[in-house]
């Protein structure tokens, strides 16, 4: 690729593409790229770096893993069909989620615990994020300060995804601090009330939580701090009682329902001015139609990639119902599944407006921290834009269903350790 390429000031998005470059001359001068970003590879580094425990709960899924094998099914059901001579010089991937003016469609999911990838967390990962100007998602379950991941997202744009505990006032101080802290949207999670069951990860006793590992979101929270005192717990001398308080308010295991919905909605609304409140883990029409009916301002059509309900039906199958029935009257985005650029491409032309990468940014996480999430992140910006111009695709607004070629929902029955 020439960098000194006229076209370039033209463009209104950043030349990923250049980083393709950068990598291919390195070794000229006595340099190498960090690591291979083919998701296979990634998945073994990340492997190969990880206690056995981190690498259990980076790779674990629910029950017999057919969500996730489904999740990964589904893309191939759609093939990308390309198209020559098109004018992709001023191509531009950038677009706008919830007031943000973004460089691409593609955001940093939330993801829990982060210490058990990398000591230092959040903060590597939020930090990329607001460099690269990519929205970055915390979890409640993160394992930083809301307020210290704030500031180390800088001036990136930042979400708050909500576990709600069925402690009202803990919510409120959780929204409170979000605020406080830049976050301009909310998006509450509705699969995961606990975690699924999840083999190795409960074979092992894997949870970070009551082994005194990574509720310092929670420890960090006045109202909390205030509920370990009524329950007399020393957080210092009982790190695991601790830990344990607080994810028991998270990952509660009680179902909340719409009503309770349509409260945190007002909440969150009185709390932030108004800021957009959204709905993850949407995977049926009717669910998607009642989100639109209560006001919602988007969904995230997810299945928490494969790690909560075994055996359902793959995100992206599930996108492109939804899609036909509201995607007009709210904002839809879409996670699980995503290992690479064709993919994130898949779920626009299904009708996605935005896509969420999570285990990718993990697995770089856990190879070489900050340097590995900004390599993994980099690469697949990289990636998503060569793959516009190669395939003749000048903006988000090519990219709808005539994009695709789409086959059966006609899945093999495969087995787990097939590669996927
Ligand atoms: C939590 O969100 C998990 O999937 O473990």
């Amino acid at each position: 690729m020439d960098p000194k390429n006229p076209n370039r000031d033209a463009r209104s998005s950043p030349q990923y593409g250049l980083y393709q470059r950068e990598n291919f001359w390195k070794s000229n001068d006595g340099q190498v790229p960090p690591f291979n970003t083919e998701p296979g590879k990634l998945e073994e580094l990340a492997k190969a770096k990880l206690t056995e425990n981190g690498w259990y709960y980076a790779s674990s899924n629910a029950g017999q893993s057919h969500t996730h094998t489904a999740n990964r099914q589904s893309f191939y059901r759609h093939r990308i069909i390309p198209r020559m001579l098109v004018d992709t010089n001023t191509r531009d991937t950038s677009t706008e989620i919830f007031g943000h003016k973004v460089p691409a469609p593609i955001g940093f999911a939330p993801i829990g615990i982060n210490k058990i990838y990398h000591p230092a967390g959040e903060l590597p990962v939020a930090k990329v994020a607001g460099e690269l100007g990519l929205p970055y998602c915390l979890s409640t379950a993160g394992s930083q300060p809301i307020e210290d991941v704030g500031k180390a997202n800088g001036d990136g744009p930042r979400f708050f995804q909500l576990y709600m505990p069925h402690d009202d006032e803990l919510t409120r101080s959780l929204l409170t601090r979000a605020v406080k802290s830049g976050f301009t949207a909310c998006i509450l999670t509705l699969d995961t009330w606990q975690l699924a069951w999840r083999h190795d990860d409960v074979n092992t006793s894997n949870y970070a939580f009551y082994h005194g590992i990574g509720a310092d979101l929670g420890l960090s929270d006045p109202v909390f701090q205030k509920r370990l005192k009524e329950l007399g717990i020393d957080p210092v001398k009982q790190p695991n009682e601790a830990g344990a308080a607080w994810i028991d308010n998270v990952w509660h295991g009680r179902a909340h329902t719409w009503e309770k919905v349509k409260w945190v909605m007002g909440v969150w609304k009185e709390i932030s001015g108004g800021k957009p409140f959204c709905l993850k883990g949407i995977q049926s029409v009717e669910d998607a139609n009642k989100a639109v009916e209560i006001g919602c301002h988007g969904i995230v059509v997810s299945n928490h990639a494969g790690r909560q309900v075994d055996g359902a039906i793959a995100s992206l199958d599930a996108l492109e119902s939804i899609v036909d029935a509201v995607g007009g009257k709210t904002y839809i985005m879409f996670d699980s599944g995503v290992r690479g650029a064709s993919d994130v491409f898949k779920a626009l032309a299904l009708g996605a407006k935005f896509v969420f990468v999570g285990r990718l940014w993990v697995w770089g996480l856990s190879i070489m921290g900050e340097t590995g999430v900004r390599h993994v992140m980099t690469s697949l910006l990289a990636d998503f834009d060569i793959l516009l111009n190669v395939a003749g695709y000048r903006n988000l607004s090519d990219i709808d269903r005539k994009a695709l070629e789409s086959g059966l929902k006609a899945y093999p029955l495969l087995p787990v350790t097939w590669k996927l």
